[in-house]
């Protein structure tokens, strides 16, 4: 079966859930503790084998285009000061092997939209999307890496999925799904955002998908849904009158880093499990409580 090599990252949404802070610059550059969101969702591709990082942006979404690109000034500086940790730090944002392309979304038309708009450089072969802003830490191995298995095996699109509460389904893609013959689940179908009254469960799709690209397809023909926005949901609601899709409850723990909360719990759990930072913050945490 295929290594899937490329993954894209959209990053043309408006944030606004963040404002002000996402006015000027991206969401995706919010950083936990000391990695911006969007470095981690690249290392997470990264560890499933991907060499292709995808970026679809949009205005003030520059400084992403940055990060990734070498930064000479700050390097010499770095080196002439003898700090090679932080040299190192810089150097290692993503291996000199990695291919970053920047697609413009000149308009935030939804995140159905920003997927198509890679079309031209996905071409013919299954790819991740991945949505920074959903930071998850996978156990044992990262979610996309669990995805490129359960992909091994059926060879078909994989939805990253976890339970949310029934009155949360208003802010998700939820899936109806059947078990499978080795006890997998098949997704029968998906609907946006639904009220939880009709929601036909209560699994949530996060934000990591392994696509066919038999999604930019129905993707084409996919109008305005929910919100006036092209949505992804839709496009493969379409995917499913042709092709086995299967739901995957990961392995790992999830943070809305789009949301205020789940970004403070992020900078929580990550400040409590950071190497050099943990245990004096643990200290602080406990001190603060008292
Ligand atoms: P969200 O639903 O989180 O929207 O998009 P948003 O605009 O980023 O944030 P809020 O809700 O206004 O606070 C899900 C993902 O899809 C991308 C976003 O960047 C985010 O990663 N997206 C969304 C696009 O790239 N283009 C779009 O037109 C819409």
């Amino acid at each position: 079966m295929n290594k899937i090599r490329k993954a894209v990252f959209p990053v043309a949404g408006l944030g606004t859930r963040f404002l002000p802070a996402t006015k000027a610059s991206p969401k995706e550059m919010l950083p936990v503790v000391d990695k911006p969101l969007i470095q981690y969702a690249a290392e997470e591709a990264q560890s499933a084998g991907v060499d292709h990082f995808i970026f679809i942006t949009g205005r003030s979404k520059r400084s992403i285009e940055d990060h990734f690109d070498k930064a000479y000034e700050l390097e010499a500086e770095l080196a002439s000061a003898g700090k090679k940790d932080l040299l190192k730090i810089v150097q290692k944002i993503l291996p000199a092997t990695a291919s970053c392309i920047y697609l413009r979304q000149a308009e935030a038309r939804g995140l159905g939209h920003a997927v198509l708009c890679a079309k031209p450089v996905v071409g013919d072969e299954p790819f991740f999307v991945l949505l920074a802003d959903d930071l998850i830490r996978g156990t044992g191995q990262s979610v996309v890496a669990q995805m490129a298995e359960v992909y091994a095996r059926y060879g078909c699109s994989v939805l990253a999925v976890q339970e949310v509460p029934r009155e949360d389904t208003k802010q998700y893609g939820i899936v109806k799904v059947e078990t499978g013959p080795d006890g997998e689940m098949r997704v029968v179908s998906i609907v946006e955002k639904p009220a939880p009254a009709q929601a036909p469960s209560n699994l949530a799709v996060v934000g990591r998908y392994l696509l066919t690209p038999k999604v930019f397809e129905m993707l084409e023909e996919t109008g305005e849904g929910a919100g006036g926005e092209i949505q992804l949901t839709d496009g493969i609601a379409a995917l499913l009158e042709h092709e086995p899709v299967i739901a995957y409850p990961f392995q790992g723990k999830r943070y809305d880093c789009g949301s205020k909360l789940g970004y403070l719990e992020a900078t929580v759990e990550y400040g409590l499990a950071h190497p050099e930072l943990g245990e004096r913050f643990s200290a602080y945490l406990r001190a603060f409580r008292d």
